[in-house]
């Protein structure tokens, strides 16, 4: 497995590649690497020939007020992780190669982000396609492997990439949970044990809320309040939204059919955590 800081190094490997006809699967990642993003790269091995996960942690993507300085980062492990998994290549750049002096060109889209995280996150989509973009150019992936966790980001990356005729497939994949229901997420780690143990509200009552669909509510608004006053039972828990959109518009509804997703974000304590089902 290859480790490349250098746009350039990281060309090299994908033209040649691309000159054997073999075909590439990307996991975009910022590192801190769990079950989740294994599950990532496993798709890509399972369905490429070569597999490239880069990680950057992205600082276009994060307001000033939040957790760029402090978000996690192991790479040593990250590395290790991905050697076991087959990854072919790491793509781990510095803010400056994938940013250099005079940087002024952007992604951004009018729909699907003003919703949900859009709201309390006003700037980060901009950054989430704008690197994605960037990263699809370089990597030059036949396919691309997102988290469901990040519904929002998957949704927004389809409409990208459908948007601007990128030739990338992107494949969304299952939510990844620990035992007791928790998704798997890096930004676990900021939890304390009575944290840990309160976060369990964002699966619990999501899974109220999905009995309550699946028992034939469609309501939008009973289902979100239902949702609403369990998460509000836990002390340390303060929610940023409880929403019901349409998957793939991102636009709220108000009578639950297929494809919706049920989303929250809350925090525990100082963390901000995010959870999700779609409805089938
Ligand atoms: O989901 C993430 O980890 C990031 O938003 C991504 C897609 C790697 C872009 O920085």
């Amino acid at each position: 497995m290859d480790i490349c800081d250098k746009i350039v190094d990281v060309r090299k490997r994908v033209n040649a590649w691309k000159k054997e006809g073999l075909t590439i699967g990307f996991v975009p990642t910022m590192g801190y690497l769990h079950e989740g993003h294994k599950s990532l790269i496993d798709a890509a091995r399972k369905d490429n020939d070569r597999v490239v996960v880069s990680i950057f942690v992205n600082p276009m993507q994060f307001a000033p007020t939040e957790d760029l300085e402090s978000y996690p980062r192991d790479l040593q492990k990250d590395s290790q992780l991905c050697k076991d998994a087959g990854v072919d290549l790491i793509f781990h750049p510095q803010p400056e190669e994938m940013y250099a002096d005079g940087f002024c060109s952007y992604v951004d889209m009018n729909g699907l982000t003003t919703e949900l995280c859009g709201k309390s996150r006003p700037i980060h989509f901009r950054g989430v396609q704008t690197v994605v973009l960037k990263l699809f150019n370089i990597v030059k992936p036949d396919k691309a492997y997102f988290g469901q966790k990040d519904a929002q980001q998957l949704a927004v990356i389809k409409r990208m990439v459908k948007d601007l005729n990128v030739d990338t497939e992107i494949v969304g994949c299952p939510i990844i949970r620990e035992p007791d229901g928790l998704a798997k997420s890096s930004r676990n780690t900021y939890l304390n044990p009575d944290e840990r143990k309160a976060a369990l509200i964002l699966s619990r009552s999501l899974k109220l809320g999905k009995e309550l669909i699946e028992s034939g509510e469609t309501d939008s608004k009973k289902v979100i309040k239902a949702i609403t006053d369990s998460i509000n039972t836990e002390p340390l828990a303060k929610i940023d939204y409880v929403d019901i959109v349409d998957f793939s518009t991102i636009t709220p509804t108000d009578k639950i059919g297929k494809s919706a997703l049920v989303a929250v974000a809350v925090y525990i304590g100082k963390t901000r955590l995010i959870d999700n089902f779609i409805t089938q």
